[in-house]
């Protein structure tokens, strides 16, 4: 296809998108990595994405953590480290701004997967973290603890890329550089609220996004590959109960529509042909 065609076609899936919208009401967006992709932040199952370097068998769950921080502290501080960094130093994207803006036209509830809050700080008003959010830390038995800044998780990475070339490397050296985290000198372990392999997802967001997706009219699901379960069956809640999916992401995957690019061009110009057509 030429360029011009390129242009052609996108511009049909946007108004074709816009057509699905048109005079609905309740709309949830179901986001996972690849909106945040733009903020700087690597997807998981991408070629170079977090998964690749640090497979989650080792880091996501909390036996293989265990075992990665007493076999191998330096990769474990190296896997925080790639986590930590990209997330403090992010901000909203076009994608999440958009998205915040899709509130003007329709009654909006955000799923989201990521942990990285950008979401509410680009001004949702109704977010559903699945996974939890690594801002939030908690207790053993889930109780909220504390909520981070984004400044205490700068001062996290920076302390472990210290760390990292220090010949005084030891494993109490980088749990004490994510202490605000795991609340070390406190009588018992505490964890940021982000949902591990094998863990159930978070509550109340995820009834709450049960519901939502049930009762919504359209699905706009940007940049997930819909591959984690349970969050993954939220689109075909909706398709269930009669809602359309529409899909935001390089490769196509299964929706009703698929508008192709990466979110950070393609939903702002959904909104502007919303805005056009209203
Ligand atoms: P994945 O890494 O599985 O998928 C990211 C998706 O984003 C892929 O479909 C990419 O094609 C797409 N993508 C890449 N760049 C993009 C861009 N610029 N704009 C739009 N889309 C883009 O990430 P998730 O689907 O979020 O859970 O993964 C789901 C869960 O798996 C995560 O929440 C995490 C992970 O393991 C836990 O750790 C429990």
């Amino acid at each position: 296809m030429t360029a011009q065609a390129d242009a052609a076609a996108i511009d049909d899936a946007l108004k074709e998108a816009a057509g699905l919208l048109h005079g609905k009401r309740r709309v949830v967006v179901f986001t996972g990595a690849g909106v945040s992709k733009e903020s700087g932040i690597d997807t998981f199952r991408d070629i170079g994405g977090l998964w690749e370097m640090f497979p989650p068998d080792e880091f996501a769950t909390v036996s293989g953590l265990a075992q990665t921080a007493m076999k191998d502290p330096k990769r474990l501080a190296q896997f925080l480290k790639e986590v930590l960094h990209p997330i403090a130093h992010a901000s909203p994207n076009a994608a999440h701004d958009a998205i915040s803006k899709l509130e003007d036209h329709f009654d909006v509830d955000v799923i989201t997967q990521n942990v990285d809050h950008l979401h509410q700080d680009a001004g949702s008003s109704r977010v559903h973290e699945v996974h939890g959010s690594l801002f939030r830390v908690v207790d053993p038995g889930g109780q909220p603890l504390r909520v981070l800044r984004r400044e205490q998780m700068k001062k996290m990475a920076a302390d472990l890329n210290r760390l990292s070339s220090s010949r005084f490397f030891t494993l109490p050296r980088v749990l004490r550089a994510v202490q605000p985290l795991l609340g070390l000198g406190a009588s018992v372990m505490h964890r940021p609220n982000v949902v591990l392999f094998g863990e159930g997802l978070n509550e109340p967001d995820w009834s709450k996004a049960q519901k939502a997706a049930e009762r919504a009219d359209v699905m706009l699901m940007v940049g997930t590959s819909g591959t984690v379960w349970p969050a993954a069956d939220l689109p075909l809640v909706t398709a269930e109960a009669g809602g359309k999916i529409i899909g935001v992401g390089p490769e196509e995957g299964d929706a009703d529509l698929w508008l192709q690019g990466n979110a950070a061009t393609v939903v702002p110009a959904l909104l502007r042909q919303l805005k056009a057509e209203a």
